[in-house]
């Protein structure tokens, strides 16, 4: 976020409607959020953008199944984003969805200028695409031939004509950019996956597609009507189009962004197509494009289906929306994986919030009423306190570099080291003592000490909590703008004259998680969905079979007597198992992530033993081995004892 550049643009990924708000959702735009407003403060020009992204695939099949038009699908989920972010009260400038009309005809006035360029051409598309992810895979990637390598779900097979953006022509002037920006992609460790990527060789994208219709069409000019504008490209378009791109550029002042927010998942999007994309369209490139880690529920990976899927609203309602962003930018390094617990969020307010914050207020607020009346001046806090004051500026002076490079974690650690300082003052000069051997000014100094680390600390923090801070603030007779921010942060100027106003308990101890168990967010599942799952509860006694239909499969235990990885494969391991038959079978088992081949050779395992052969990375498995499988990780199932080699199961 280098305030270098007068206009601070900042931008949160445009997110899906195929799905309600999570915690995910809410972290990249509690940390745009927090940066638009702390460049706010610091007097910077700033546009906050965030936004939906509502045309291809995905959404258009998420519709169907719910029995709506793509466009009515998209209005109800759009709704409810936007509604989130203003119960959340996040500070964005504009709220764009890719539906807009201006946002449309600034897509298809960028596909018109790079295919003038001569950057687009067409062509055939052979390839595999995963609907979820919105993205085109070679056979090559694939996981065990059919998979997503990102998300593991099944692929489809694509053969249709495509306009083609000449990528590939790209991969130098990328590469230069990667290497004279140091900065461009944080956290620097993902810029390297990026560089070596790049340097592993681009193919062109595909950048339309004419299997469906739910997208921005090509532009009339380019008399196409069948196809529509890939997904990816309308969306990343959104950069430009919100600040009047290909209409009045009424914003394009703004334009290169400041800071592109995006989670791991979605980097290579934005640190290889977007920049390839505004170089065709002769733009300046982003300043930075910061990518999160992402965050699991209680160590476990958030699903819809396994119904564990944090909701902000229901978080923020409960323990207070403050105390949420303060733990969802505390808690976990920028560029980390993070876990999500009650528990984890409890600790942090009752010690972070409540001991160290909330506690130094009503000490100030305590001892001011009690000795002073509530009222005190900073004259003698030079004289008693440099040494302290020292501390605090010491740290302060380089605090706002841990933004500019996004370690947000680090910028509220040092804010605590301050509050340590401030906190240990108070043992260290016992103000109590001061006043009982007749030091009133000591003791007032110290008072003061504290109010005007905490009136600096309120600016640095106000971005975090506005709601609390803004309580501290009028507490201590502070006013949060650009011109006090100027004067006591960054000229380190003390404060007046001081009124101290008592404030009720800001952060009240928390003694046990409030929500017993956080409801499922199983909102985005349609009626005909939700209907059909409380049906299979009822209907389940059809699912029995009869023993006759069990016997229908031969299971057998097997001793695994060869085992061997499958190059290239991530899952597979090659196992040759002796089921009591003159020859063993091979079996192909996706057990790899977790038994080493070697250590596998000798055992037994029960085999399914008459399953049709099937092909698998052009191999031929013979059968399968039983396993299962939870969140601790996979095990074979195996008997209790030694059995001879091919003895039935039953
Ligand atoms: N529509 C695209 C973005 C287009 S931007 C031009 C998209 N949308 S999304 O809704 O699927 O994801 C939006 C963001 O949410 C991504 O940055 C993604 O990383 C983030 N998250 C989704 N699940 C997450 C977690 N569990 N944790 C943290 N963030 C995660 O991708």
């Amino acid at each position: 976020m280098k305030q270098t550049c007068k206009n601070v643009y900042i931008t949160t990924p445009i997110y899906y409607v195929n799905d309600v708000a999570h915690i995910g959702h809410a972290y990249t735009t509690i940390i745009a959020d927090m940066l638009a407003r702390y460049s706010r403060l610091t007097g910077s020009k700033t546009f906050f953008l965030t936004g939906t992204d509502e045309h291809g695939q995905k959404i258009s099949q998420s519709a169907e199944q719910r029995g709506k038009t793509p466009k009515e699908y998209a209005d109800e989920v759009s709704g409810k984003f936007k509604t989130l972010w203003d119960d959340f009260d996040i500070t964005y400038d504009k709220f764009i969805r890719t539906t807009d009309e201006e946002h449309k005809l600034g897509v298809q006035k960028a596909f018109e200028t790079m295919y003038k360029k001569g950057d687009i051409y067409k062509g055939d598309y052979e390839g595999y695409y995963c609907v979820s992810c919105e993205t085109f895979f070679t056979e090559k990637q694939l996981i065990d031939e059919q998979f997503c390598p990102d998300c593991g779900k099944p692929t489809n097979i694509v053969k249709e004509e495509s306009f083609f953006f000449k990528l590939s022509a790209y991969e130098d002037r990328l590469i230069k950019w990667y290497e004279e920006n140091d900065d461009c992609i944080l956290p620097r460790a993902k810029k390297n996956e990026i560089v070596n990527f790049v340097k592993g060789g681009l193919r062109d994208l595909s950048i339309s597609r004419t299997s469906f219709d739910w997208g921005v069409k090509l532009p009339e000019s380019m008399n196409e009507p069948k196809h529509v504008m890939y997904v990816w490209l309308d969306a990343l378009m959104n950069y430009i189009t919100a600040l009047g791109y290909g209409k009045d550029n009424e914003n394009m002042d703004f334009w290169p962004a400041t800071s592109h927010l995006v989670g791991k998942d979605i980097l290579r999007f934005h640190a290889i197509y977007w920049p390839a994309f505004l170089m065709s369209l002769d733009l300046p490139l982003p300043k930075h494009i910061a990518a999160h880690g992402w965050w699991t529920r209680d160590g476990e990976k958030m699903s819809k289906s396994k119904g564990n899927v944090v909701d902000p609203k229901e978080i923020a309602d409960a323990y207070g929306l403050d105390a949420f962003r303060y733990f969802m930018l505390r808690e976990v390094p920028f560029g980390q994986d993070g876990d999500f617990s009650q528990k984890a969020l409890m600790d942090r307010i009752n010690s972070d919030l409540g001991n160290d914050l909330g506690n130094l207020l009503n000490r100030i607020s305590g001892m001011s009423g009690k000795y002073f009346d509530f009222k005190v001046t900073s004259k003698d806090v030079e004289k008693f306190h440099r040494k302290e004051l020292d501390e605090v500026e010491a740290i302060l002076d380089n605090i706002e570099e841990y933004l500019y490079n996004m370690q947000i974690n680090r910028y509220l650690e040092d804010i605590w080291k301050v509050l340590t300082i401030a906190n240990k003052a108070i043992g260290d000069y016992e103000p109590w003592a001061k006043m009982k051997d007749g030091k009133e000014d000591e003791a007032m100094a110290l008072v003061a000490l504290i109010t005007n680390i905490m009136a600096r600390i309120s600016f640095l923090l106000e971005s975090v909590m506005p709601e609390k801070i803004g309580k501290i603030a009028q507490s201590i007779g502070l006013e949060i703008n650009t011109d006090t921010y100027t004067k006591i942060l960054k000229n380190k100027e003390l404060l007046e004259d001081i009124t101290i106003t008592k404030v009720e308990q800001l952060f009240p101890r928390i003694e046990e998680v409030l929500l017993e168990q956080a409801k499922p967010t199983d909102v985005s599942k349609s009626e005909a969905e939700k209907k059909s799952e409380s049906k299979k509860v009822v209907e389940e006694p059809d699912n029995l079979i009869t023993i006759d239909k069990f016997f229908e499969t031969t299971l057998k235990i097997g001793t695994i007597v060869e085992a061997e990885e499958v190059p290239k494969s991530k899952k597979l391991l090659k196992l040759q198992v002796d089921v009591g038959e003159d020859k063993n079978r091979q079996i192909l088992a996706g057990i790899k992530e977790f038994y080493n081949a070697a250590d596998l050779v000798g055992t037994q395992a029960c085999v399914v033993a008459n399953l049709k052969p099937a092909k698998l990375m052009g191999m031929l498995s013979e059968g399968m081995l039983m396993a299962a499988k939870d969140e601790n990780g996979l095990s074979l199932i195996r008997p209790e004892s030694p059995k001879k080699s091919g003895t039935k199961i039953s």
